[in-house]
């Protein structure tokens, strides 16, 4: 029987690597729900279809055909999948996302995916409103401060430029865009575990999600 779990929370929180490293332990499909905003901004912005421009913006969504295959994202055969993790693109989705016009354009993209098999579902309000019968749902977050950082480590990992103090205040400036809109605003699903990884490793997160899914789903149930 194939099943879907969803992990929620803010921003940097530790989502995707703990979804990434939990479908891998699993063995099923890691969903990134995030990825998919992201393409559907960038591309927005590109055509310079600003939100508040309803018609273009409905006219431009029936046209844009975005495709994940081998978790790569590719909008109207194009990967962006690099081009979309950029603190520009960070800002843009943000922004995109809150219109509604947009998440409806989106919900039957990401409920589809769990035709193809058993997924691990990462993003804002995939518990809530995309699989709200998800198998077992998780919320994790993590401080401001430790959520930045994180982001701050990330980037010079990869060599990028980064300042600690435009990170924190970014990350705080999306966290009360995502909490106050009037779509899908970040909560905690019902009936969602709440997880918060200030104190934990990255290892640690995802052996809690990994048991914790082995117990509710036992592995002769989960072919
Ligand atoms: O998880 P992320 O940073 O890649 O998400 C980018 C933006 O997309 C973020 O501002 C919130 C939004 N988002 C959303 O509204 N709903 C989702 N399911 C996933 C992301």
């Amino acid at each position: 029987m194939s099943y879907v779990i969803t992990i929620d929370g803010p921003a940097g929180a530790g989502k995707s690597s703990a979804a990434k490293d939990a479908a891998r332990e699993l063995g099923i499909k890691y969903l990134d729900t995030g990825a998919i905003y992201r393409a559907i901004a960038l591309i927005l912005a590109k055509s310079e279809i600003t939100p508040d421009n309803d018609e273009y913006l409905r006219e431009a969504l029936r046209e844009i055909t975005i495709v994940l295959r081998d978790n790569k994202v590719l909008v109207n055969d194009f990967d962006v999948s690099g081009e979309i993790r950029t603190p520009e693109v960070d800002e843009l989705a943000s922004l995109y996302s809150a219109i509604p016009a947009v998440r409806e354009a989106l919900l039957g993209l990401q409920q589809e995916q769990k035709n193809y098999g058993s997924i691990i579902a990462e993003g804002r309000d995939v518990g809530s409103v995309v699989f709200p019968d998800a198998k077992v749902k998780f919320f994790i977050t993590a401080t401001p401060e430790v959520r930045a950082k994180r982001r701050y480590d990330e980037r010079i990992a990869k060599g990028k430029e980064a300042n600690y103090d435009e990170i924190l205040r970014a990350m705080r400036e999306r966290d009360i865009n995502d909490s106050i809109r009037k779509t899908a605003p970040l909560s905690i699903p019902e009936g969602a575990i709440y997880l918060d990884t200030s104190d934990m490793t990255e290892k640690e997160a995802v052996n809690f999600i990994v048991n914790h899914v082995r117990e509710v789903i036992p592995e002769n149930e989960a072919e």
